[in-house]
């Protein structure tokens, strides 16, 4: 007996609540729905503009962060070559050019005039031969098998100042080297097995370039 008045009763609250509180109530809902929306939604743009500004904003800074530190790595890269000129650590010659002392060289097997072997260097990125000793000259001397071949070096007599100079603009120190042959223009520097000679400098002669040394630590920058 108790179901059939549960049952009406539902009804009733059912019925009443849809006609009496439900309607003023849809109203009021549409009413504050919307403000409430709208700010949530206003809201929510903000924070994915921000959040994508950030985004941008960040990797802006972290491609800005990578070029620096790229470009302050072949700073230092550069450093070291500079370096190494006075000091070499580890290194490693190009192929064909043989490392002499601290020096990679390269000996030609073809005859080219003085201003030609000189410019062939430069293609090579590299330079004709400058000698720091004697020490250093005994060292290349006894890498040539033969008495009769003569090789170009950066050495030439040039005229203002009538005296030999080498090509990286230092004055000879003739105390260093004893040059045979005539100091007078157009005249340029050969070596052979034992000696350093002045010649003309239209004479075709072999020669030799010299490269600077490369740390093998470049690659391991390069790497990272
Ligand atoms: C070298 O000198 C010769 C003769 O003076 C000239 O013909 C030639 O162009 C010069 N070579 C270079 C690379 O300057
Ligand atoms: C130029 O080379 C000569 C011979 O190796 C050397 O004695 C001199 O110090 C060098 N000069 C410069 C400015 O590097
Ligand atoms: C000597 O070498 C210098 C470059 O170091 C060059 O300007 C000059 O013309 C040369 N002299 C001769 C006679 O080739």
């Amino acid at each position: 007996m108790d179901k059939p008045v549960i049952y009406a009763d539902l009804n009733i609250s059912r019925n009443a609540g849809l006609e009496s509180s439900s309607p003023p109530s849809l109203p009021q809902n549409v009413c504050q729905g919307p403000p409430w929306h709208k700010f949530a939604l206003k809201l929510c743009c903000a924070g994915i503009i921000l959040l994508a500004l950030t985004v941008i904003g960040l990797s802006v800074s972290v491609i800005f962060l990578r070029q620096k530190s790229t470009e302050k790595s072949s700073m230092d890269v550069q450093e070291n070559r500079k370096e190494t000129t006075e000091r070499p650590v580890l290194l490693k010659c190009p192929t064909n050019w043989q490392l002499i002392g601290d020096k990679c060289l390269l000996f030609y097997d073809t005859y080219k005039p003085w201003n030609d072997s000189l410019a062939d260097c430069f293609t090579k990125e590299s330079r004709l031969l400058l000698i720091q000793d004697q020490e250093e000259l005994s060292l290349i001397q006894n890498r040539i098998d033969k008495e009769a071949i003569m090789f170009w070096i950066g050495l030439n007599f040039t005229l203002p100042e009538k005296n030999w100079k080498w090509i990286n603009g230092s004055f000879l120190n003739s105390n260093m080297l004893q040059i045979t042959g005539d100091a007078k223009e157009n005249s340029c520097v050969y070596i052979t097995r034992t000696k350093i000679t002045s010649e003309d400098c239209a004479t075709e002669n072999k020669w030799i370039c010299q490269k600077e040394l490369k740390p093998v630590k470049n690659k391991v920058c390069s790497a990272t």
